[in-house]
């Protein structure tokens, strides 16, 4: 069989470009271990020439990318209309999973566990002036964001319109959600199954960008210390979930407990995939070692439309 030809895009023009980057680097140290041809696409303002540019010469989109314009189903777009087979969800599922507000639709169809939520809309309300029934605290954040940017957990009211003032710089839709107060999970999907959880200790505060980037601020802890139904429990909830938003080859699926319950909090569709990010984590715990993994997401490429002409 010929081998394949990758474009591997990484950077982009949102909030986690910096991260895409290092999420790039991994992924091109995978491709050389596994000896591919491939280019580098930085999918910067010019990612358009550059990608038309090399279409006659890739077979596979190998995304590095996350966040606005990445992770929300536009790239996904741009690769189906040049019929080059991307990673990852599709473009439905990567748009419901990036848009937080139309995601807990989906849940709630399911009736998949997540927190209560109300939704605020930037363009029509006067921020000054919203009111909300949950108590405090509660989590004011950006409907389409990632990386943790612009969240904010309120204990007060003065912070709560704080909140929604930082939220509305990067989206006009902001959700306002009640706090769930238990530990951090995340559960990888890879292929068809769900990977072994992890439980995330932030050493302070909460998950927030800065405890995501900096080494030695989290503890993971994987396999969690939790009873055995637990983790089957919250296994079968990312399945199901990764499942309802149409996600596809891999995401992450991310979790708090509440009451006693896991509560799901998001999901990822292109996660954050440097060796030590918590996907790569998982499928070592099972033996899966990065290049390996870098191959299977390759070897599930596809296309929505296949079949189009
Ligand atoms: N309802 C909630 N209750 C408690 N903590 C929350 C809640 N929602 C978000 N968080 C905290 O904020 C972090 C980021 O929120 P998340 O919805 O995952 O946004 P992002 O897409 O930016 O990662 C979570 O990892 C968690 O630590
Ligand atoms: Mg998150």
């Amino acid at each position: 069989m010929l081998s394949k030809k990758m474009a591997l895009i990484k950077g982009g023009i949102n909030s986690e470009r910096n991260v895409s980057l290092v999420t790039g680097e991994a992924f091109e140290a995978a491709l050389k271990e596994l000896g591919h041809e491939y280019v580098v696409i930085d999918a910067d303002k010019d990612f358009l020439h550059k990608l038309l540019d090399v279409r006659d010469q890739v077979d596979v989109a190998l995304l590095a990318l996350h966040g606005k314009l990445a992770e929300d189903g536009v790239v996904q777009g741009i690769c189906e209309y040049i019929k080059l087979p991307y990673t990852g969800a599709g473009v439905l599922g990567s748009a419901l999973g990036f848009d937080k507000y139309y995601f807990k639709q989906i849940l709630k169809f399911h009736d998949l566990p997540s927190a209560k939520f109300e939704l605020v809309h930037a363009r029509q309300q006067n921020l000054d002036e919203v009111t909300t029934n949950f108590s405090y605290p509660l989590v004011v954040k950006p409907s389409r964001e990632g990386s943790s940017v612009g969240v904010t957990i309120c204990q007060s009211e003065s912070d709560f319109f704080k909140g929604l003032k930082l939220a509305s710089q990067y989206d006009s839709e902001i959700l306002v959600e009640e706090y769930l107060e238990g530990q951090e999970l995340t559960v990888p999907i890879l292929i068809d199954r769900a990977l072994t959880p992890i439980e995330i200790r932030p050493k302070v505060r909460f998950y927030d960008y800065e405890n995501k980037y900096t080494a030695g601020n989290t503890e993971y802890i994987i396999p969690p210390e939790l009873p055995e139904e637990t983790i089957d429990e919250l296994k079968t909830l990312a399945w199901k979930t990764h499942q309802a938003c149409r996600a596809r080859v891999y995401s992450r699926v991310d979790f708090r407990m509440h009451k006693g319950r896991p509560h799901v909090i998001e999901i990822n569709t292109l996660p954050g995939c440097t060796p030590t990010s918590l996907v790569p984590k998982a499928a070592a715990h099972e033996g899966i070692q990065f290049p390996q993994f870098i191959q299977l997401l390759i070897d599930n490429a596809g296309l929505d439309y296949e079949g189009v002409r």
